[in-house]
């Protein structure tokens, strides 16, 4: 078999074989394959796309390119969400101890903030101690008496990913569904997990901003798991806002500390209490989601979900009860963006604000750039919400004036305000299953 061959096959359209598959990938790992000819494969991939099938055995390539953890010896349903990424998306942070509180086992393997996303493994090491670089040792022992961990990426989990991911972000090759869906599959799959529930995000604050496109991913990620014998549930939501009204780090952990003691805002407690409903649903330690609702929102009354947070927290060597300290989101300098108008809220250009964020240095321009854990946005007024003019509809929070500058200007342009009330928008669009 040789790779220029099986270049030439798919930039004719054709469709190729698991050998082949699996022959390149295996090669590109190993350094048979030179980079040029992995980036001539990912433009015809992304030229000619793959069937369901070739991309299920891509992604099975890809996830046994490294080490593909085992659970066995824990007899619990393990299951895990992945959220393409958004803005004030904290779900992760709440949802995780909260299935777990309810016996099922979450090992999260996370990522970190870039572009105009934030990155759940930034949040979490806003806590004063708290660790995301585990040991596999210790990743597996937290699942064991925790039933819940959340690390970061390890270099042995998926290279083919970490390799083929560089190029593609050098050839502009990201923008394809299969080549998306393998890569994050691939991560999730080798976690070792039974289940997994997908929060595809579509708006003007996601990476897939078109509906179509977003529903397409979803359905491709949901395929792929059923061909590889796992239950997966795809949930199709909103971004067109941001999520909750904190965007930044520390000021997310403790909107999601409020969810977890049973308040919070209504659409971050709502989106965690359906992605955590399907969670139990593929655990299949839930019948329906009516019950599995129940049953979340029973751990949450009873402070169950918040113990299991605080445990978590400590066995990664946080300080829970640091995050209640005034200087935990203290920052040099705070302003206020206000509305230039009367009238309604119209919507948001959501990216902005994400971008906004990261200027302050909640986010990083750069992925060797140092976050600023303590700096943030408070969103104060949602869409449909009616304003006056000089009415503040962000607070600002930063340690750098330039930098304070740069978010303000990109906030003053990120919403729009006119007389009519804008149609209310579902914060679910649709489940995949
Ligand atoms: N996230 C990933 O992990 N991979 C992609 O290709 C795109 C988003």
């Amino acid at each position: 078999m040789r790779a220029v061959d099986i270049i030439r096959k798919k930039r004719d359209g054709e469709k190729l074989s698991a050998k082949e598959i699996k022959f390149f990938i295996e090669n590109f790992v190993s350094g048979e394959i030179p980079d040029y000819q992995m980036a001539a494969f990912l433009m015809a991939v992304y030229f000619q796309s793959m069937d369901f099938e070739e991309t299920t055995t891509l992604t099975e390539a890809m996830m046994h390119s490294g080490t593909v953890l085992d659970f066995s010896d824990i007899p619990v349903p393990k299951v895990d969400k992945h959220s393409t990424g958004g803005v004030g998306d904290k779900i992760s942070l709440p949802l995780a101890p909260l299935v777990a509180s309810c016996g099922v086992v979450v090992p999260m393997i996370s990522g970190r903030a870039l572009g105009h996303t934030g990155g759940t493994l930034d949040k979490l090491e806003s806590i004063p101690g708290f660790r995301t670089d585990l040991t596999p040792e210790e990743f597996h022992n937290a699942i064991r008496n925790v039933g819940v961990a959340i690390i970061g990426q390890t270099e042995d989990i998926v290279p083919a990913d970490k390799k083929m991911y560089a190029l593609r972000d050098v050839t502009a090759t990201v923008e394809s569904i299969p080549l998306i869906s393998s890569s994050i599959m691939s991560k999730k799959l080798a976690e070792g997990i039974d289940g997994l529930v997908l929060d595809v995000k579509t708006g003007s604050g996601a990476f897939m901003r078109e509906y179509e496109k977003a529903a397409q991913l979803a359905r491709t990620m949901v395929e792929i798991g059923k061909g590889m014998g796992r239950k997966v549930i795809a949930l199709l939501t909103n971004m067109d806002q941001p999520l909750g009204r904190m965007v930044g780090n520390a000021v997310e952990v403790l909107e999601s500390v409020e969810v977890l003691q049973n308040s919070g805002p209504a659409d971050v407690r709502d989106l965690t209490l359906a992605l955590g409903a399907r969670m139990l649903l593929v655990a299949g330690v839930a019948d329906s989601v009516e019950s599995a609702l129940n049953m979340l929102e029973e751990k949450l009354a009873s402070g169950e979900a918040y113990e299991k947070w605080v445990e978590m927290v400590r066995n990664q060597g946080g300080d829970p009860d640091a995050i209640f300290a005034p200087d935990f989101i203290k920052t040099k300098y705070n302003d206020v963006v206000v509305a230039h108008e009367d009238g309604i809220l119209q919507k948001f250009n959501t990216l902005q604000i994400g971008l906004a964020a990261a200027v302050l240095g909640a986010g990083r321009e750069k992925a060797e750039d140092q976050v600023d854990h303590k700096v943030g946005i408070v969103v104060l007024k949602k869409v449909g919400a009616h304003v006056r003019r000089g009415e503040p509809l962000f607070e600002v929070h930063g340690n750098d004036r330039e930098r304070m500058h740069r978010a303000v200007e990109l906030l003053k342009n990120s919403f729009v305000i006119g007389n009519f009330e804008p149609e209310p928008q579902p914060l679910i669009f649709e489940v995949i299953e």
